[in-house]
């Protein structure tokens, strides 16, 4: 069986004003009812195909975890508290000592908890395809195909022939976001794929790998592992020794290393809910492209996002924007603008 981790760090800042620092977007229902971490959780609950899950979130966010996995009745789940983010790498390096310890030939499902999956059955097939992949000690990614020349994904190059598991391919590269015209001609080229962010790894052979790529990392996750606290059912991390690690994407510090990978591709519904125009691209849209959310009333806009949390938001002949209201902020921009919400948010941070 398999160890779902589900990693909860980041503070998705490209869908602000709605995501904060308080409550970052994974524990938003933004797509549906429930929030994305619950649908994460609930992707991989069918307890005879997997392990109680991982669960690692920052500390602040322990008591809103623990409600939402209390709402869908998961009361096994293992939630690690980072005291400072330390990024992916630490994370996983997290998920997997505690996984090795419990389990010397175990296995990591990572899951990022801010994704939509729409066929939860062909991503199940295909982790489950992979699993002698993952068995024989290779890092197994999942692939998906690549819409747009987008520079926020890694692309990871397939290589020729398939490996000796059905299904899955040999990963001749993986860069983690390129710029945009480089992006373009791995797109033109049609032999590369999106990493969803979705690894399965055998444990102990990922370990062995940061000591050889990333040492400083698993040095300082085994300290601050070795010295957690308890604390109702939180397992909370030391804040000095986890703070020592330097902070790197695993994407950056492993995936592109490492001649271990292997890749998946699938086709299951999936989309990083990264930005408004993802939210808008996967809602369900009305007669004149819209997608309009709570308090909204709209006349002669077209292919808009427009959303209304604690106050009205009335709009009259505009094509192609976001706008959504909270109570304390309001954001206006052009859809194909969106990604630099994040540029926004860290100017607003810098003037406090
Ligand atoms: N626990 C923990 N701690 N989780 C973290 C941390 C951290 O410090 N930082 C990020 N995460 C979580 C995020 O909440 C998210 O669920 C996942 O790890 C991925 O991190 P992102 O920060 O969202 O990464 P990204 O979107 O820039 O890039 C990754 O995902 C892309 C697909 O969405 C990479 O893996 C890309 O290669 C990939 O294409
Ligand atoms: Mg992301």
């Amino acid at each position: 069986r398999i160890t779902p981790v589900i990693l909860s760090g980041g503070t998705g800042t490209r869908l602000w004003p709605l995501s904060r620092e308080t409550f970052p977007k994974q524990l938003l229902p933004l797509a549906g009812e429930r929030s994305m971490l619950q649908e994460t959780v609930l992707r991989v609950a069918d307890r005879k195909r997997f392990n109680a899950p991982i669960v690692i979130a920052n500390v602040e966010h322990r008591f809103v975890i623990a409600e939402q996995l209390r709402a869908l009745g998961i009361d096994d789940a293992t939630i690690v508290l980072e005291p400072v983010g330390r990024n992916t790498t630490a994370a996983a390096a997290i998920a997997a000592l505690v996984e090795s310890r419990r389990d010397p030939q175990g296995l990591i499902l990572l899951l990022a908890a801010d994704h939509v999956v729409q066929d939860t059955p062909a991503l199940l097939d295909a982790v489950f395809n992979s699993l002698p992949a993952a068995v024989a000690g290779r890092f197994v990614l999942f692939g998906v195909q690549p819409t747009a020349p987008a520079t926020g994904y890694g692309y990871i190059q397939r290589g020729a022939g398939e490996t000796d598991v059905p299904g899955v391919y040999p990963v001749q590269r993986f860069v983690e976001k390129p710029d945009a015209t480089t992006a373009q001609t791995y797109l033109d080229s049609g032999d590369y794929l999106w990493n969803s962010a979705i690894f399965l790894l055998p444990a102990a052979v990922f370990l062995q790998e940061l000591e050889r790529l990333a040492p400083e990392v698993l040095a300082a996750s085994r300290t601050a592992l070795d010295a957690a606290r308890a604390d109702l059912d939180f397992v909370r991390l030391d804040e000095a020794a986890f703070a020592e690690s330097p902070s790197i994407a695993v994407d950056y510090a492993v995936m592109e290393k490492t001649a271990l990978a292997v890749v998946t591709p699938t086709d299951c519904g999936w989309t990083d809910v990264g930005s408004w125009s993802a939210l808008w691209a996967i809602g369900s849209r009305d007669g004149s492209g819209n997608v309009l959310i709570g308090d909204v009333v709209a006349e002669d806009v077209r292919g808009s996002y427009l959303r209304g949390e604690g106050q009205l938001v009335a709009a009259l002949g505009i094509d192609d924007l976001v706008v959504v209201a909270t109570p304390d902020v309001v954001l206006v921009t052009r859809k194909d603008r969106d990604q630099d919400v994040k540029k926004l948010v860290e100017r607003l941070r810098r003037n406090g």
